[in-house]
């Protein structure tokens, strides 16, 4: 038998409901905001992705699908949305109509990593990206957006973890710092520390490893190095969110795993998650359209794990199922006057079935049980004469007969509200 890939999985049909109640409420929640959807493709130039992310980063250093086209192009299944958004920006030259111009997306993404419970290989996302505006209160807008779809779907313990990253300028002064910081501790660093402690120090700060935990509690904080602009913007994002009554907590060791943020970055986490506990994140990142050779444009986003979301839903946050009628249909004569019925009923607009395998009135009701169905139609020979059939209420079993002609209306009314 053949496999499916580790890491990769089949959502079935017993989990798609959750999945759609999750991207009609995403969907919802983007219109609401005023982002428009995007689509863009799950394969691009390798490059693409090498150069926004950053060449040091995990992503980039080995969690891609790599591969070359016929023709020798390097090509990489996209890990994540912006990049591709980015270049669709400056491809189109959006820059040319009315600013902001803000985009969403929801579709699969790929990395190679450790499978575990919330981390796959192929996941998926949904995701905003908000260009042509520095205003602190764009910041906002992206995280309020992600923080009130996550509370409208009822998530249990989410935490809107933020930082900023500064200025590039900033940065390059606080390295530095950070680096001789490290230098002292460099016995007490992990492996991989050691490394990115050259190619990306940054990210020993966000590294998982109690012993690097521990040795980087009291180092100097990013925070603490930024420029009076950068600190103008930030308290101006925390003053808003007071406005808005969402609360926050300052996390000054949040540095993110993508290369191209600055200022605001943030993560909203939830306890229920385990070790893999963001459900979404972003930040602002104005220097990557300029980066891919696009005009000088800021920009903000986030995205959000849908395997994650799907994971937290209570149950009771979803809708209940749309009720269907089962169409019980048997004998020379009620069998056609069946075919005609399930025809009407869909015609109408309502959900129904049958299975053709049942001939007998006792089968159907089986199947009508394990179909889920709310209501039955007995339409036996007797009925198809008669012009009339007999309603079930697959719960109570009460039973009431009602004019072939009228059942479509009739189920209208009854379905009236869902
Ligand atoms: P990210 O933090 O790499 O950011 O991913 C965002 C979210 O995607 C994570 O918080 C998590 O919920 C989900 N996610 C990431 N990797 C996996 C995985 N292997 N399995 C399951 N879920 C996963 C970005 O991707 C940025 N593009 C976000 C952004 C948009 N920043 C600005 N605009």
């Amino acid at each position: 038998m053949i496999k499916g890939i580790k890491g990769v999985k089949d959502i079935l049909p017993e989990e798609t409901p959750r999945w759609r109640f999750i991207e009609e409420s995403a969907r919802r929640w983007a219109d609401r905001y005023g982002f428009r959807e995007i689509r863009i493709p799950i394969f691009e130039v390798t490059t693409l992705f090498a150069r926004s992310i950053g060449a040091a980063t995990d992503i980039v250093e080995k969690e891609m699908y790599t591969f070359p086209d016929r023709d020798g192009t390097s090509l990489t299944l996209r890990p994540e949305g912006t990049a591709g958004t980015v270049r669709a920006f400056i491809e189109h030259n959006r820059s040319a109509d009315p600013l902001p111009q803000k985009y969403f997306y929801i579709g699969p993404m790929f990395r190679h990593e450790r499978p575990q419970a919330g981390r796959l290989r192929q996941f998926h996302q949904f995701g905003v990206e908000y260009f042509g505006t520095q205003d602190p209160k764009a910041d906002v807008d992206v995280i309020a957006l992600l923080w009130r779809f996550l509370s409208d779907l009822a998530l249990p313990d989410l935490t809107l973890e933020i930082n900023s990253l500064g200025t590039a300028a900033d940065r390059a002064a606080y390295l530095p710092v950070l680096v001789s910081f490290l230098k002292g501790r460099i016995g007490d660093l992990c492996d991989n520390c050691r490394r990115r402690m050259e190619t990306n120090p940054l990210r020993v700060l966000d590294c998982k490893v109690p012993g690097c935990r521990a040795a980087t509690e009291d180092a100097p904080q990013l925070v603490s190095h930024l420029s009076p602009q950068a600190k103008s913007h930030f308290d101006e994002v925390l003053s808003t969110f007071a406005v808005l009554g969402i609360p926050w907590r300052l996390n000054p060791r949040l540095v993110r795993g993508l290369d191209y943020y600055c200022l605001t970055a943030f993560e909203i986490t939830s306890s229920h998650l385990g070790a893999q506990n963001a459900v979404g994140a972003g930040g602002r990142y104005d220097g990557l359209v300029e980066l891919l050779g696009g005009p000088a444009m800021p920009a903000v986003g986030f995205a959000a794990g849908l395997e994650r979301i799907a994971m937290m839903l209570p149950e009771t946050s979803l809708p209940p199922s749309l009720p269907s009628v089962y169409v019980a249909a048997f004998g020379s004569q009620g069998g056609p006057a069946g075919v005609r019925l399930l025809d009407a009923l869909r015609l109408a607009g309502l959900s129904a079935q049958s299975d053709y395998r049942a001939t007998t009135l006792k089968g159907h009701l089986r199947q009508a049980d394990r179909s889920g169905c709310r209501f039955a139609v007995l339409l036996g020979d007797d009925e198809a004469k008669s012009g009339s059939a007999v309603v079930r209420n697959m719960d109570s079993k009460a039973q009431e007969t009602v004019p072939l002609p009228d059942l479509p209306r009739y189920f209208l009314s009854l379905f009236k509200g869902f």
